[in-house]
């Protein structure tokens, strides 16, 4: 049921069931973070490996000392800028927070969304809500309510309808190394923005594909059913010519790609706004992929801000 019903919403997490709320970024799939058993169930519905920690929910900054510890001083200074906002901190837990949803790790990842139904609900119930991206695992995320009964149908119990998310795309995760940031995510948060607030943050370059300290790091993620090509450094009319007949999907940033017919294109941004773009990536990658088509063919977006996100996220989209 797609609901804007708050206090059913409360009934229903308090019942120990699961909805799904939506935030700035992508609607997430939330539960009491601090009951194992609910916890359970997120990794259930979203058939989620349980190595794959979640993030968890706060109402605001204050409530951060009630679930993390030994907090550094540049992630104070993130949070009181960022949030409510698209940044997810990596911070010790305290015992508080079940094994199950940091996947046994000692760090638990924490933010505050930035959408005023969620804040409201967050602040009338008694507990933080652990809560992924509403989407099964590995799957195009949500940015509407109907992306996400899609998805699960009945077995989600309750969608609290908070429109279209106005980011778009996930939030930043930063963790630390010695109370210096690393970034773990590429998200809606730029990361110029984060740097104009801390300084230089470290970048991870090696990650191990089996082990990624953020799973949003493996390759093979947000990806479309129909099989999915970022024209990086193909040439496109030698493709074509080898390739006649495959009914073809085509997602562009500003225009048409005009030798194609437009029923079968998506544009993100006819100003070429990247925030537009990040807003309108999911949702387009979810018609694309409901058309039956052959293959979907993404432009690459300008490499600047948000632009590297978008970018990242369509590489993970697209097949080996
Ligand atoms: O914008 C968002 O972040 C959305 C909304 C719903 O808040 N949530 C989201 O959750 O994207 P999910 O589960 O799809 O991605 C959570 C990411 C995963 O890549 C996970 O590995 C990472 O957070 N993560 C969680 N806890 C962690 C930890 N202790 N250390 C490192 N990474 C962690
Ligand atoms: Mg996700």
């Amino acid at each position: 049921m797609i609901t804007k019903n708050l206090n059913e919403a409360i009934r229903v997490l308090n019942n120990n069931q699961l909805i799904a709320i939506p935030t700035e970024t992508v609607y997430g799939l939330a539960g009491n973070a601090l009951r194992e058993k609910v916890v359970e169930k997120i990794f259930t519905l979203k058939n989620r490996p349980f190595y794959n920690p979640l993030i968890v929910h706060i109402s605001s900054k204050d409530e951060l000392t009630n679930i993390a510890k030994n907090i550094p001083n540049k992630a104070n200074i993130l949070a009181e800028k960022f949030w409510p906002g698209p940044l997810t901190l990596v911070l010790p837990k305290l015992d508080i927070v079940p094994n199950k949803v940091t996947a046994n790790k000692n760090t638990v990842a924490v933010r505050v969304p930035n959408h005023s139904l969620s804040l409201q609900l967050l602040k009338e119930i008694d507990f933080p809500l652990a809560a992924p991206s509403a989407n099964p695992f590995a799957s195009i995320s949500p940015t509407t309510p109907q992306h996400v009964e899609n998805y699960f149908k009945d077995k989600l119990r309750l969608i609290l309808d908070g429109g279209i998310c106005k980011r778009g795309i996930e939030s930043t995760i930063i963790g630390f190394d010695d109370d210096e940031p690393v970034l773990y995510r590429l998200g809606s948060l730029s990361i110029e923005q984060i740097e104009l607030a801390v300084g230089k943050i470290k970048k991870l370059t090696k990650i191990d594909e089996n082990k990624p300290q953020a799973p949003g790091m493996l390759s093979k993620h947000y990806a479309p059913k129909t099989p999915f090509y970022l024209i990086e450094n193909i040439d496109l009319n030698s493709f074509l010519a080898c390739d006649k007949n495959s009914k073809l999907g085509i997602l562009r940033f500003q225009d048409f790609d005009k030798r194609f017919p437009t029923q079968f294109q998506e544009i993100l941004s006819t100003t070429a706004n990247l925030n537009e773009a990040a807003k309108n990536l999911y949702a387009a990658m979810h018609r694309l992929d409901a058309q039956q088509l052959d293959l979907i063919l993404a432009e690459k977006l300008p490499e600047v801000g948000i632009g590297l996100t978008l970018n990242d996220k369509l590489r993970r989209a697209a097949q080996d």
